[in-house]
């Protein structure tokens, strides 16, 4: 689709990578600015100079999502150096036995797996809606997107703390910042939750109904949608990006039906 963000600004977090970078990128080739926040310092700087270096108005913000005092810098960055907060794309996240490279049984998985799994995947975007809420009240008006992911409705015995930032407790999320925005203003939020994305080849090995995985782009491209006036009735839902892995039921069923044989 045909974007214009002239004159918006958007925050995406983990954006020193994945879908995170690539939506701040894409912003600022429709004419936006954006600010990448990523705990990775080293990471984040790169990006944020492959966005310049191209022409794009971008700043970085080293920024952990589990502390507030980092999450409302990165907030008031955005006004301060841009003037406004229009879009916030909570991307920050991921499987915490994936990320911390534990191994085992989840009884077997040391408590402070799953405290990191809750707290960059839950608080970390109830963090960032609370500080950009403030932002975007004055305003009246903003989007904010959360991330989902199929995990989070279909479990994971290797990622429970992941499954449930991402299930429930994301929806419960982004129904009641939808609330709280609507009494605001004209300020929406919504949940995308991907199935396999590509950002990472091992993706490719999950199974969808159609047989792919998707590519980062195309979400990103939704995000850039639900931030634009052409999603301004598109409020307090989660839009699933699956492939149709969802509607796949015989997914973990070996020949003998008993689950994952
Ligand atoms: N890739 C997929 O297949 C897929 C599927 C469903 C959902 N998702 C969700 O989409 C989002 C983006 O996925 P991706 O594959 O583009 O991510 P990615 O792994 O490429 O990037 C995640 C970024 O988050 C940053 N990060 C980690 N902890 C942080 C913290 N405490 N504070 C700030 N930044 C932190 C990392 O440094 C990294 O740059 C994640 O929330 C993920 O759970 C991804």
């Amino acid at each position: 689709m045909d974007f214009n963000f002239s004159g918006k600004v958007i925050l995406a977090t983990g954006a020193a990578s994945g879908m995170g970078f690539l939506v701040c990128k894409r912003f600022c080739e429709c004419g936006g600015s954006a600010v990448l926040a990523d705990i990775n310092g080293e990471a984040l700087e790169k990006a944020v100079e492959s966005i310049t270096e191209s022409g794009g108005k971008a700043v970085g913000v080293k920024c952990d999502v589990r502390v507030y005092e980092d999450v409302t810098r990165a907030c008031e960055t955005a006004r301060d150096t841009f003037g406004t907060l229009d879009v916030l794309v909570n991307t920050a996240g991921g499987a915490e036995t994936r990320i911390l490279g534990a191994k085992g049984d989840f009884p077997d998985v040391p408590i402070e797996v799953y405290d990191w799994g809750i707290d960059v995947n839950l608080k970390g975007q109830l963090y960032f809606c609370h500080a950009a809420m403030k932002i975007m009240r004055e305003q009246k008006e903003g989007v904010i997107i959360n991330l989902g992911s199929i995990t989070g409705l279909e479990g994971s015995p290797s990622a429970v703390a992941y499954s449930a930032s991402k299930s429930a407790a994301m929806n419960g999320l982004t129904t009641s910042v939808a609330q709280v925005g609507a009494k605001f203003g004209d300020i929406r939020c919504v949940c995308v939750a991907p199935g396999p994305v590509l950002t990472r080849a091992a993706m490719a090995n999950m199974k969808t109904a159609l047989g792919y995985a998707a590519e980062p782009e195309e979400i990103v491209e939704m995000f850039l949608y639900l931030a634009s006036p052409f999603a301004r009735s598109i409020t307090g839902t989660t839009i699933l990006m699956d492939g149709g892995r969802h509607i796949m039921f015989d997914k973990f069923h070996g020949e003998n039906g008993k689950y994952g044989q």
